[in-house]
C-alpha cells in the first residue's frame, strides 16, 4: 500500500471516530416544527436541558403542548430544570413499546436522576397500562397517576422519540428548596447511601437489560454526559466494518 493510500485510510479512520461523538439530532430544531410546543421548547432551551438531550443518542421526551405546564415559569430556575428533566427518559420508547411495558420490570430512569439531587424515586417514572391507555407518574410513593400518553409528536427511531402527554409530571417534593449546601454537585454520581440510590440501583440495571440497545442508561453514572456505550459501540462498528484500526496501527509502526 502506498504512503498516500495509508494516509487516506488514517484520515478516514479519524473522521469515522470523531463522527461518533456528534449529535444524533437537535431537539430544538425538531420541536420548532410543531407550533403547539413552543413553550415546552423554550423551557428546554432556557433550562439547558436541550443541550443535555442533544448529547445523548437514545432518549424519549414527554412533551406538553402550550399552556399545559401551568405555573412552572413562576418557579425558581433550578426547580424548573428538575421538573423539565423529569420529562426526559433515558431510553427510546414509542407508544407501542410503552404499552408492552410492565411496571414490574422497574421504573423508567429520567435525566433528573443524573443530577444526583433527586431524592427517593424522584428521578424515576412508573408506567401503568389501563384499557390499552398508557399513564405515567412519578415513581415517588403516593404520586398521582394522571398524565396520559396521548400520541407521538415526532420520532427518529431508535434515537429520539417525542410523545405528547396530557399533564405535567411533578414528583412530590421536587420543588422543595434544596439549599446550595445540601445540594450535591451535579457531577457527583449518586453514591450508595443517603438519598435512596440503593433502591435506584435495581431499576437501572433492569433498564439496561430491557433497553433496545442496552443504552441510554448511562443515567446510572450521572457523571458521564456522553453515553460511553454508544461510543464504544461506534468504535466497534468502525473496527469490525473496516479492520482499520489494526491496519492503521501497523502502517504507522511501519513508517
Ligand atoms: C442512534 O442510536 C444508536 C443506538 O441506539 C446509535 O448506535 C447511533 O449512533 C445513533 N445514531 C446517531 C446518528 O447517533
Ligand atoms: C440546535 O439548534 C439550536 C437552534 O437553531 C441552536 O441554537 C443550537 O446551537 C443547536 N444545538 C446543537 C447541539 O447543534
Ligand atoms: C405485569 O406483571 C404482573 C406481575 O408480574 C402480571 O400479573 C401482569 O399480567 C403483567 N401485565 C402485562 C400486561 O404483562
Amino acid at each position: 500500500m502506498s504512503p498516500s493510500t495509508s494516509a487516506l485510510i488514517l484520515v478516514s479512520a479519524v473522521l469515522l471516530l470523531s463522527s461518533a461523538t456528534t449529535s444524533a439530532f437537535n431537539v430544538t430544531l425538531i420541536l420548532e416544527k410543531y407550533p403547539d410546543y413552543t413553550e415546552f421548547n423554550n423551557l428546554l432551551s432556557k433550562t439547558g436541558v436541550a443541550d443535555e438531550i442533544n448529547r445523548r443518542n437514545t432518549i424519549t421526551i414527554l412533551a406538553l403542548s402550550n399552556g399545559r405546564f401551568g405555573d412552572i415559569s413562576s418557579k425558581k430556575e433550578d426547580v424548573q430544570k428538575r421538573i423539565i428533566s423529569t420529562h426526559v427518559v433515558l431510553d427510546y420508547y414509542d407508544v407501542a413499546k410503552l404499552k408492552q411495558y410492565n411496571t414490574s420490570k422497574g421504573p423508567l430512569t429520567t435525566l433528573c436522576q443524573t443530577y444526583g439531587q433527586a431524592k427517593q424515586q424522584q428521578g424515576f417514572l412508573n408506567v401503568v397500562v389501563k384499557d390499552s391507555e398508557v399513564f405515567l407518574s412519578s415513581a415517588v410513593k403516593g404520586a398521582s397517576m394522571d398524565s396520559k400518553v396521548e400520541s407521538s409528536v415526532a420520532s427518529q427511531p431508535y434515537n429520539i422519540s417525542i410523545l405528547s402527554i396530557s399533564s405535567p409530571i411533578i414528583a412530590p417534593g421536587i420543588d422543595g428548596a434544596l439549599s446550595p449546601a445540601s445540594a450535591k454537585q451535579p457531577n457527583a454520581a449518586a453514591p450508595a447511601g443517603s438519598e435512596g440510590p440503593a433502591v435506584a440501583e435495581g431499576p437501572k440495571q433492569e433498564e439496561a437489560a430491557a433497553g433496545p440497545e442496552g443504552e441510554g442508561t448511562s443515567a446510572a453514572d450521572g457523571s458521564s454526559e456522553l453515553s460511553p456505550n454508544a461510543n464504544s459501540a461506534a468504535v466497534k462498528q468502525a473496527m469490525s466494518g473496516f479492520g482499520l484500526i489494526a491496519a492503521v496501527a501497523s502502517l504507522v509502526a511501519g513508517f
